[in-house]
């Protein structure tokens, strides 16, 4: 990285999981801010800590040095019973989250969210997403319909009441209201962290009227807008005020470029802007000085979706086992693939030219490894972005549809 550098970003270049957390581990001693703009409890990442293997989903690894401070923007989606699981276990492993520091505009996670993420996919059948099923679509698609709940209402119990009982009379028709209490229950995680929110949810039996479910709903966040309040901070004026006074700041990017909403693998990608662009609108930052993209030597993906240079034979078994590619998040199997030029290229236009390749080691020991440098198109004659594509077709620029790909 340049000396002179001040705010330096860190993106995935492919489907996620390209290592980035292990290079903002090791960027961040010389950073005095780490910031998260986009995604949420979505995103994993498992660093070995003194006490042992941890994984973190919404909060930055930096955390665990205390003089950098790390900011969570308000384009991210927290999930606030998730965030207070994660910081108790950081306390109780002995780091202070006195570093922390968590937009009030960023949108929250219920667990209504998390009902809808898992009946969506459901009835998609075949043509799943795959999501992580963390209710992360539900919440943005909120924001954008102007109808979600941000962290600093978790503040105020009467605005929370109202916007509560508007979402669950907006969203009945897409709920089994009969099975309501069940469905809840259903994604509440197993872990006894979330024992209070079981009971709390049993106790509304089983035919809940809406306003039950509302004011129940209302307590819940409100008391977990208690516990979180002391973290909320203006992360814009923080960042400004970062950059005002030269402090080094790092961005972490959270997925990768082709999980982005817009120039992702649409419709299979997650539902923020994990490219450059997503920095800039989930922090309100005002510029940028170094971006690098993250590829990996060779390609995964996790859940559905195109993967041109998918391999299909034994050597996915020898990378999955070596690379460890397993879902820090569901420990669902990635889907492994040949390291992918046109991707590199595509990401090189839209995040920068700057690259960071990582897990090159894994690929030693294999007789033949393959790099793709252009595709061939192979489906019917159809008009896309302005241009005819038809059999044999040679793309050398990522087109970014999975009706394409
Ligand atoms: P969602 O973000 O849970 O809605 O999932 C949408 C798609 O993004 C699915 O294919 C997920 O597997 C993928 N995805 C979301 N977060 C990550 C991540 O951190 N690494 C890899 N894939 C992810």
């Amino acid at each position: 990285m340049e000396k002179k550098a001040k705010t330096v970003a860190i993106l995935g270049g492919q489907w996620g999981d390209e290592g980035k957390g292990k290079i903002v581990d090791w960027a961040a001693g010389y950073f005095s801010v780490c910031a998260r703009a986009t995604g949420g409890n979505n995103a994993g990442h498992t660093v070995y800590l003194k006490e042992g293997k941890h994984v973190f989903h919404l909060i930055p690894s930096a955390i665990t040095w205390e003089k950098v401070d790390c900011l969570l923007g308000n384009g991210l989606v927290i999930d606030p019973f998730v965030l207070l699981q994660e910081i108790k276990v950081l306390n109780e492993k002995g780091y202070t989250t006195n570093n922390l520091f968590i937009s009030g505009q960023a949108h929250v996670i219920l667990l209504y969210h998390k009902v809808m993420d898992l009946s969506l996919e459901k009835a998609k059948g075949t043509g799943k997403i795959g999501t992580t099923g963390r209710g992360i679509g539900p919440p943005y698609a909120d924001k954008m319909h102007r109808q979600g709940i941000r962290i600093n209402d978790l503040l105020d119990k009467k605005v929370l009441y109202e916007k509560i009982i508007q979402n669950l009379i907006d969203k009945k028709s897409s709920f089994d209201t009969d099975n309501f209490t069940s469905k809840l229950l259903e994604v509440i995680p197993a872990d006894h962290f979330f024992d209070f929110l079981r009971q709390e949810i049993q106790s509304l039996g089983n035919k809940p009227s809406l306003s039950e479910t509302a004011q129940l709903l209302t307590e819940l966040y409100f008391s977990a807008g208690k516990k979180i309040f002391l973290y909320v901070a203006d992360i814009h004026q923080k960042l400004d005020a970062a950059q005002v006074l030269g402090k080094n700041i790092l961005l972490e990017g959270a997925q990768g470029l082709l999980l982005d909403i817009d120039q992702g693998t649409y419709p299979f990608v997650t539902s923020s802007n994990s490219s450059l662009g997503g920095l800039n609108t989930g922090l309100g930052i005002s510029h940028i000085d170094e971006v690098y993209s993250i590829f990996k030597a060779y390609t995964t993906r996790v859940g559905s979706g195109p993967f041109p240079t998918e391999i299909n034979d034994e050597t996915v078994q020898y990378l999955r086992e070596k690379g460890q590619e397993f879902g820090s998040t569901t420990g669902r199997p990635r889907r492994c693939g040949w390291f992918d030029a046109v991707i590199t290229r595509y990401a090189s236009g839209i995040n920068g030219p700057k690259a960071i390749i990582t897990k090159l080691d894994i690929l030693s020991g294999l007789k033949t490894i393959k790099i793709c440098n252009s595709y061939r198109y192979l489906g019917p004659k159809r008009l896309f972005n302005g241009e005819i594509y038809f059999k044999g077709k040679i793309i050398r620029d990522f087109p970014a549809d999975s009706t394409i790909l």
